[in-house]
């Protein structure tokens, strides 16, 4: 028998930018893809959302910086990374070279640093998107968590935006009283798009120590346990604005997980924290997700996006198989 997915396009397009798939790796989770490499083929993915690059080296927070808890993980890596002039000399390169699509994180202090970074992108070859991390949990202080105020996230996305042509999504964090009024703000000061949603602040105890298990204390759940907060934030964000592309993420660990992004109003997803436990999990959930959408009937991953807002009434329910 024919495989359903097959007569699927897999293609999504993200503010005008055609992706093969409709599945990224998340950014933080896979470097910038190359430890992925010998686990599956990058190349049918969306892309590669890479692990936020600040303007200088970084080592980050001081360990232990990850802590497993139920049904997730805390991480406070503290944005680690080589800086720009290493990623555009190596990494981006090595991706740009396989024809890989590259959706480049990027974070800063100030708004002026994200600007200077989408400068130093401009033109770079193998760059199809910005995702700016404006929703890092693991910061010096609160204040440069920028995605919590709607003034703040506006400074960052206007600076972003005179810099470069290529899309640009606002990552937003669920750490606040209203995303809706953060997701407008960023689009009002020019993103094209928006990632639905980074970690949630968290503390976990070591019961043997008495201590936090984070030498920072507070750090990022990812993982399952989110997926509920994820998906509700997804909804909220597609609710008031339809029109904007989502790119959403949060526990996903499966196609019937990322199916349930779409529905909600995603128009694609990052695969993150799964990568964990299973290499291999973003193009696993990328086949599974479009095996899913054909047996639905889906002809296009589009065609999916926000479905589940048109449903006024409880719909019958279909058996489509344990693994659909
Ligand atoms: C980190 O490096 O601390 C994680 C980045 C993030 O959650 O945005």
């Amino acid at each position: 028998m024919t495989d359903p997915a097959v007569r699927l396009d897999p293609a999504v397009s993200l503010a005008g930018v055609t992706f093969r798939g409709p599945v990224f790796t998340a950014s933080g989770c896979a470097a910038a893809g190359r430890e992925l490499a010998p686990y599956l083929d990058l190349g049918t993915l969306g892309g590669v959302v890479t692990k936020s690059v600040m303007r200088a080296p970084r080592a980050g927070r001081p360990t232990p910086r990850m802590a497993e808890t139920a049904s997730g993980m805390l991480n406070s890596i503290g944005l680690q990374g080589p800086g720009i002039e290493a990623f555009l000399a190596g990494d981006l390169p090595w991706l740009a070279e396989r024809g890989i699509a590259a959706v480049v994180s990027i974070a800063g202090h100030s708004a002026q640093e994200y600007g200077e970074l989408a400068r130093r992108l401009r033109g770079a070859p193998g760059l199809a998107m910005l995702e700016v991390n404006i929703s890092c949990p693991n910061v010096e202080s609160r204040g440069q968590v920028f995605a919590c105020s709607a003034a703040g996230a506006a400074d960052v996305m206007a600076a972003v935006r005179r810099e470069i042509d290529v899309p640009v999504f606002a990552k937003l964090s669920p750490d606040v009283t209203d995303i809706v009024d953060i997701a407008r703000s960023c689009v009002a000061a020019g993103a094209d798009g928006l990632s639905v949603i980074n970690t949630l602040l968290g503390v976990a105890i070591d019961t043997r120590t008495l201590r936090p298990v984070l030498s920072a204390v507070t750090g990022g759940l990812s993982g399952p346990a989110i997926k509920p907060v994820a998906l509700r934030c997804v909804w909220q964000v597609h609710a008031a604005l339809p029109t904007v592309p989502i790119l959403g993420m949060g526990g996903i660990r499966s196609g019937l997980d990322a199916l349930e992004f779409l529905l909600a109003g995603a128009s694609a997803v990052s695969v993150g924290t799964a990568i964990f436990a299973d290499p291999g999990a973003p193009a696993r959930v990328q086949c599974e997700l479009l095996t899913a959408l054909a047996a639905r009937g889906f002809g296009a991953v589009a065609e999916a996006v926000g479905v589940a807002h048109g449903l006024t009434a409880p719909r019958e329910v279909v058996a489509y198989g344990d693994e659909l």
